[in-house]
């Protein structure tokens, strides 16, 4: 079949190397694509706002999946125009993709059907008065967010009566967020290892895919600003088979069969944060899509067939043999644009990249350009050093990721240092 993806991070570059190898594949169209995907079938540049084109260039093309990696066409409702065209798609329904729209709206539904969250107040834009009065009775640090998607800057973690107030200045006053902070969720402040899971879903039933750790602050130790994530790795021993077990039942199932109920059948990419805390896990967000790095990390640790899971989750009726985890390992650390998440510079070139040639490596390509033959940088993510090893030895696996970062370079190359650390801690490594 032909397939559509849409994106241009280095999740779709995952994504794109993780279905090259499908026997289901004919041609891979990546909508617009970067670098990296471009070896496994023909970068597009369309421009996905215009769906209606979207939907000529796919029947044209006889695509018969398009499978759409960021959230934001989501939310906006590519899935259901395309549906309605008699195209099948990998992502929820605009209805459905609330989970992440909305802040309120996944609040509401985990309140509603008991599903392990941080205890929560909502307010509206006209409640100033009253949210101030509730920052007054709240213990610190709480956590405030806008209710829309905000590029990933939504989320406060306020250390005081002060700087919450702020955060609620600056979305109801500042309107620094637009429409997205109309609403604001004030939620308790949760202590304990964070671990991001992904459900494939056809509506109904589900897959889990091996849980991974994001490592979101900008510095080591997890200090600095929040960033859309600066490395990952997979599996992480702090969602052991048990755990998995226990998720699947009081979280991603009671998800799915609220969604299925309400009429927003989920299907696609369910992604659960979360934090484990000692009262056992509770979800802190949901997304309508693969995480950005933990996709790296996660997808190259599955055998089988990854497109047959997502084309057999767009028709309804997933295939859950489809795709099994192999035992492996995997490190991802981003190499970023000094000065990211703020300000940046693009436009330098990339050295190394031709040198790295081990089966261990794959160098995922982010916010980068090619020019003459020539890769330049584009972004404040830039690349993704993921090592993939084939036993779950995170200490190899580090390793691999860091001796290969040191053959790379750009003027302005920033990664962090630790990333995997808070697993080898726990192991005693
Ligand atoms: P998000 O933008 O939703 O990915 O949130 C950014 C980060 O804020 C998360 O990765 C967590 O580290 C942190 N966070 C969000 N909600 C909470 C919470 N209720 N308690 C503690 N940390 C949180
Ligand atoms: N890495 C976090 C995210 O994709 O939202």
């Amino acid at each position: 079949m032909n397939v559509c993806l849409i994106g241009s991070g280095g999740r779709e570059h995952a994504i794109a190397l993780a279905i090259s190898n499908s026997k289901l594949l004919d041609k891979l169209f990546i909508i617009p694509g970067n670098p990296g995907t471009k070896s496994f079938g023909l970068n597009v540049s369309i421009d996905i706002t215009d769906v209606d084109y979207l939907i000529e260039f796919c029947n044209e093309n006889n695509v018969e999946l398009v499978i759409v990696g960021p959230e934001k066409p989501l939310i906006e409702g590519i899935a259901d125009q395309l549906l309605e065209n008699n195209i099948k798609v990998f992502g929820p329904s605009k209805n459905a993709a609330r989970i992440e729209g909305e802040k309120s709206f996944a609040k509401e539904l985990m309140k509603e059907y008991n599903i392990p969250t941080a205890s929560y107040k909502l307010f509206n834009k006209s409640e100033y008065e009253k949210v101030i009065t509730y920052l007054n009775t709240v213990n610190y640090p709480t956590v405030i967010k806008a209710d829309g998607i905000a590029a990933g800057k939504g989320v406060v973690i306020a250390p005081d009566f002060d700087s919450a107030k702020k955060a609620v200045n600056d979305c109801f006053i500042g309107n620094v967020f637009n429409e997205a902070g109309d609403k604001i969720v004030i939620e308790e402040f949760l202590i304990g290892q964070e671990a991001s899971l992904f459900a494939i879903s056809d509506g109904s039933e589900f897959v889990l895919l091996p849980a991974a750790q994001d490592y979101k602050r900008i510095y080591d130790g997890d200090k600095g600003k929040n960033t859309g994530g600066m490395g990952a790795y997979a599996p992480t021993p702090f969602v052991n088979d048990e755990l998995i077990k226990l998720i699947s039942n009081v979280i991603i199932n009671p998800t799915i069969q609220a969604l299925k109920e309400k009429n927003c059948a989920y299907i696609g990419c369910l992604y659960c944060g979360l934090i484990l805390t000692t009262e056992g896990p509770k979800v802190i967000e949901f997304n309508c899509r693969f995480g950005d790095p933990e996709t790296q990390v996660v997808l190259p640790l599955l055998n089988g067939d990854i497109l047959e899971l997502f084309y057999t989750a767009a028709c309804g009726k997933i295939n859950s043999n489809a795709v099994k985890y192999n035992g492996g390992s995997s490190v991802c650390v981003v190499a970023a644009s000094t000065g990211y998440p703020d300000e940046y510079e693009k436009g330098k070139e990339i050295f190394g990249l031709n040198n790295v040639n081990r089966d261990d490596v794959i160098i995922y390509h982010a916010g980068t350009r090619e020019k003459k033959g020539k890769i330049y940088t584009n972004g404040g993510r830039v690349l993704g050093i993921t090592s993939v090893i084939n036993n779950n030895d995170l200490i190899d696996a580090k390793k691999i990721a860091y001796e290969t970062l040191d053959n790379i370079y750009f003027d302005g190359i920033y990664f962090r240092k630790d990333i995997s650390d808070k697993a080898l801690l726990a192991l005693n490594k």
